[in-house]
């Protein structure tokens, strides 16, 4: 089984990506990393441990990383995510599972180093965690297999700015040392394919009545609404379980290799993914981008997941 580490920021999406790599049965979750993104550092590791009990995998240690960006201050999404990250679908859940002791950057770092050609980092969250690992200890770059990032948008447009992707936008320096670190495999999936993955309320009808479709049909109603009411249709685009199914089945995608690059300087343009698609810059390639995915099958893969 494919060993992988999900970093996570848990709001809605990256609830459903964690319940598709749990219950794809098909990867080895060495551990989830939580950080400071759509909420704070405690509730986005609160909620991961909260979705880890409700899918029966306490089992799976839960790290906690980064309280702030590298260099700029917090940005929560309240707004897409609800208060407490989890649209308020488990504010009763009593919470019994803790995190480990440490941090995410060592646990990252040892992890890698006890398997070394074999881990795959998904990283569904501004990539603070990341970013301060390979500081730490640069050989980590060589000795991870591969990195899938949610995240950056390079053929169409932002969504907290005009230009910028959340993950990106919230702690840019961090993404663009990842982008530059020179990973063997570093796979972008942004918003150009992330936008075509729509969860409808027939996804969800179909999900059936168990206590974990109720739980998927609660999560996304305010998700969907803020969806709705930009986009004029009833449904919400799965960010982040896209990056698991990608890390699950990369024939999902189609996807062509450039230098990326990220704005930090600019007052307008801030978190931008810049694509170079004609090499005016003569770097060599750093990223698989995502230009296109078969939504169909990745849906029929998470609506699966998640049924009884
Ligand atoms: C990304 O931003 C967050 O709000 C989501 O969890 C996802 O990781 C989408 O832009
Ligand atoms: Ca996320």
């Amino acid at each position: 089984m494919k060993k992988v580490i999900l970093d996570v920021d848990t709001g809605v999406d990256d609830a459903l990506g964690i319940l598709l790599a749990v219950r794809s049965g098909e990867l080895d979750i060495l551990g989830i990393t939580t950080v400071n993104g759509n909420v704070s550092l405690d509730q986005a590791t609160v909620n991961t441990c909260k979705i880890l009990q409700l899918a029966g995998a306490e089992q799976i240690p839960v790290v906690r990383g980064a309280d702030k960006p590298l260099l700029r201050t917090t940005y929560f999404e309240h707004r897409i995510h609800g208060k407490d990250g989890l649209g308020g679908a488990l504010k009763d859940m009593p919470v019994n599972k803790q995190a480990e002791d440490g941090h995410a950057v060592d646990f990252i770092i040892e992890q890698v180093r006890r398997h070394p050609g074999e881990v795959t980092l998904v990283m569904t969250a501004p990539l603070t965690n990341l970013a301060l690992a390979i500081m730490k200890e640069p050989a980590l770059v060589q000795q991870v297999k591969e990195v899938v990032v949610m995240g950056g948008v390079v053929q169409s447009f932002g969504n907290v700015t005009p230009s910028a992707e959340y993950n990106i936008y919230v702690d840019p320096e961090a993404a663009k040392l990842v982008f530059k670190a020179g990973f063997a495999s570093l796979t972008l999936v942004g918003l150009d394919v992330t936008r075509k993955a729509l969860l409808t309320e027939e996804h969800i009808a179909s999900l059936g009545d168990s206590a974990l479709a109720r739980y998927v049909k609660e999560s996304t109603a305010e998700y969907m609404q803020r969806y709705y009411e930009r986009n004029g249709v009833r449904a919400c685009a799965m960010h982040d379980p896209l990056a698991v199914g990608v890390a699950l089945n990369r024939g999902l995608v189609t996807t062509k290799s450039y230098y990326v690059d990220v704005e930090t300087r600019s007052e307008l343009c801030d978190g931008q993914t810049v694509c170079d698609f004609q090499n005016r810059l003569s770097q060599e390639a750093n990223v698989q981008v995502c230009l296109d995915v078969n939504a169909d099958e990745f849906l029929q893969l998470l609506t699966r997941a998640l049924r009884d």
